[in-house]
């Protein structure tokens, strides 16, 4: 008894610093005080936090959205909602970078971290008050107007009265090895329906989705499934041509099968 009480004051204690708080009564950590400057929505934005993004081959939001001296946030989070484009992510990093996305992605060992990493004033705020980010850090916010792409359980193509089922998201390639090995992108552009469906005439068993805009149809998976799965990643990728669908992710396939 005495013992859950002590546990339970010890998880209350050091969840609170992290937590997105409103109140004055926050912590007064300097990583709350940081927090706390850039909480204030941008437009329809909202503050998700500070997330790390170390690498520069699969970065935690991935399209770029420009580098200059006038970056604000409210600037970044025009550009990334602008043109139709409705990526439900912005974040500014080094001070300077805008990036989109509509998803944040784990892939490249990206991850929320301490608000202090981003500590870095928006170059084009002469108040100096907004933080954009800071060096391999982004300060990311949302757009909740926007719903995130998903897969999709089960696909039934009209044509062939094919039924699919969504089965998991798997390495795309390993080495010189594919996981599918017959690329074939449908001329109506790549969407989860398309895909399955061209696979569907072809008489393919597997269909799979890959880096956006890549379909992939085989009779066998060239790699065991063990083989394949990577449990650090997630599919997390829009499909170029349906941005509320997903089509796998950099080098990883979301696979489905017939049912
Ligand atoms: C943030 O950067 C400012 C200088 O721009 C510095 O004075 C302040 O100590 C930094 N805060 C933290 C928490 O690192
Ligand atoms: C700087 O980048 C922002 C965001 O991409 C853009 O809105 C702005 O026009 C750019 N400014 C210059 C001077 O290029």
């Amino acid at each position: 008894m005495m013992l859950s009480k002590v546990l339970f004051e010890l998880v209350v204690i050091s969840v609170s610093p992290i937590s997105y708080r409103t109140s004055a009564s926050a912590i007064p950590i300097d990583g709350v005080g940081l927090e706390a400057r850039q909480l204030p929505p941008v437009n329809t934005w909202v503050y998700q936090g500070c997330y790390s993004d170390p690498n520069a081959d699969y970065r935690t939001l991935m399209f770029s959205g420009g580098r200059n001296d006038t970056m604000t946030l409210s600037k970044c989070s025009e550009v990334c909602g602008a043109n139709g484009k409705k990526y439900a992510f912005f974040g500014t990093e080094d001070g300077k970078e805008c990036w989109c996305d509509y998803s944040l992605r784990p892939r490249g060992g990206g991850v929320k971290v301490d608000a202090v990493k981003c500590n870095s004033t928006c170059a084009g705020d002469a108040t100096g008050n907004t933080k954009c980010g800071g060096p391999n850090a982004l300060s990311v916010y949302r757009n909740p107007l926007i719903v995130e792409p998903a897969s999709k359980p089960i696909v039934v193509d009209p044509a062939t009265g094919t039924t699919w089922k969504y089965d998991n998201c798997y390495l795309g390639f390993r080495g010189a090895v594919r996981t599918l090995d017959l690329r074939v992108d449908p001329a109506a552009g790549v969407t989860i329906e398309t895909c399955t469906s061209t696979c569907a005439s072809l008489k393919y068993t597997y269909a799979g989705l890959e880096y956006g805009h890549e379909c992939w149809c085989g009779n066998t998976l060239h790699m065991s499934v063990t083989s394949a799965q990577d449990p650090s990643v997630a599919c997390k990728q829009a499909c170029d041509d349906n941005t509320n669908e997903i089509c796998g992710d950099i080098g990883m396939l979301s696979l489905y099968m017939k049912a």
